[in-house]
């Protein structure tokens, strides 16, 4: 399948490119110092996806410690409460810790280790990358910091006692809104202190190359099995596929395995309060070009250019940014963006659970509701969501907005 000049049969060959851009976006945007880092985690990468040692390792952790593939269950008491429409989700929820993030932390671990590296830090919104990246650290051994907003830690309890309990340093970062662009801005200062004995972690497909990359190719492997699963159970390919974007990392692994398909992707950013600025965070809808931590993507930007406060319900979808192969799939035409704000979502959040049994994330009752949105429009086919993780976390605050409780 071909677009403009990108040609989808040979895509992951050529994007992103060497220096990590997909078009114009992306790239590394980091101190001389910083991007001999990136090198060397760029060739350790390129090294060890070529091992064969290091795949059957990474398979074998997928399949033993995971619990991959995780299933896709068929919605149907859901479907049937709309019409003819058939919804699906990959349950990302029943991956190890509840979420898609340990896809790439286990991978990123094991590069880690690979690296002789002893430390891995990490910034955290939701507290799904903290406890996926603690997790892998447990495992290997490895010491673990996590960076987190004063206003996460409390909105996100539970994940940060799981971190706690896990052997992770929980770090509180206090400044600005004290949400997941400070705790980005925290790790990074930390990573340019200590680079030479820990790796950054990053918890989405940002940041400067090769983490958009390589977040990406360890996410795959969630679009793969989903493409492969849905084929056994159908017969078919969905018509449609739907994933939430905070950075971009469930929806960018998820796409990964349907882009050279006759599907339509679309993907969820959260508007929050609405579309004024500080109100949302879907900067691949209202944002401008702009860099941040590292790289070219578009970006929510205030009156001096900067980046711009940011709000959504969900603390993992609260960013003003988006990875760099959104703003490239997004300007392309193959994948299309469109927003959801926290009332759809939170209606969404009960209706999963309500008739099908399943408590979803509030990012990604996002892509549910949009999945639900979609099915009313279509008339006939099927939609399958991607259902990035369980809503354990969230349970207390969405009980305590009062909002639909019973
Ligand atoms: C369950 C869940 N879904 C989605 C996201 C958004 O991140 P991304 O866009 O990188 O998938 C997060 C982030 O914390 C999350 O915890």
């Amino acid at each position: 399948m071909k677009l403009g000049n990108v040609d989808f049969d040979t895509y992951f060959k050529n994007y992103p490119s060497e220096d990590g851009y997909f078009g114009k976006y992306g790239g590394a945007y980091v101190s001389d110092e910083l991007k001999a880092a990136m090198k060397e985690i760029t060739d350790a990468y390129f090294t060890i996806c070529k091992s064969s040692k290091f795949i059957s390792e990474l398979r074998k952790i997928r399949r033993d410690f995971q619990g991959r593939p995780t299933p896709i269950s068929h919605l149907e008491r859901l479907s049937t409460s709309i019409g003819r429409v058939q919804l699906y989700v990959k349950r990302e929820d029943l991956n190890h810790t509840g979420a898609h993030k340990l896809n790439h932390c286990m991978g990123e671990a094991l590069l880690a280790k690979y690296m002789g590296k002893k430390k891995v830090i990490a910034e955290t919104g939701a507290g799904q990358h903290g406890v996926a990246l603690a997790t892998a650290a447990a495992y290997f051994g490895l010491e673990c910091d996590i960076y987190m907003g004063s206003v996460d830690i409390k909105k996100q309890a539970p994940n940060v006692a799981r971190m706690k309990i896990l052997g992770a340093n929980v770090i509180e970062v206090k400044h600005g809104l004290a949400t997941l662009k400070e705790a980005v801005d925290a790790a990074f200062e930390a990573y340019a202190r200590d680079y030479k004995d820990c790796i950054y972690c990053i918890g989405s497909v940002v940041g400067p190359h090769p983490f958009p990359m390589m977040v990406r190719d360890f996410q795959s492997v969630v679009g793969i099995e989903a493409r492969e699963q849905f084929l056994g159970m159908t017969g078919e390919l969905p018509d449609a596929i739907v994933a939430c974007v905070g950075g971009g990392s469930n929806s960018a692994g998820f796409f990964a395995g349907f882009l050279n398909d006759p599907v339509d992707i679309y993907g969820v950013e959260p508007l929050g309060r609405g579309p004024k600025l500080g109100d949302h965070a879907a900067s691949l809808q209202y944002g401008t070009e702009g860099i941040m931590h590292g790289f070219n993507s578009v970006m929510l930007k205030d009156e001096n250019g900067e980046p711009a406060p940011v709000y959504s319900v969900a603390s993992g979808l609260d960013y003003p940014s988006s990875g760099p192969e959104h703003a490239f799939l997004r300007d392309i035409g193959r994948v299309k963006y469109d927003v959801v704000d926290d009332k759809d979502s939170i209606d969404a959040f009960y209706a999963l659970s309500r008739l099908e049994g399943i408590i979803p994330a509030i990012e990604s009752s996002h892509a549910v509701a949009y999945g639900i949105k979609l099915a009313k429009t279509m008339g006939k086919g099927s939609v399958l969501i991607n259902l990035s993780g369980r809503g354990d976390k969230d349970m207390d605050y969405i009980l305590g907005l009062g909002n639909n409780a019973p």
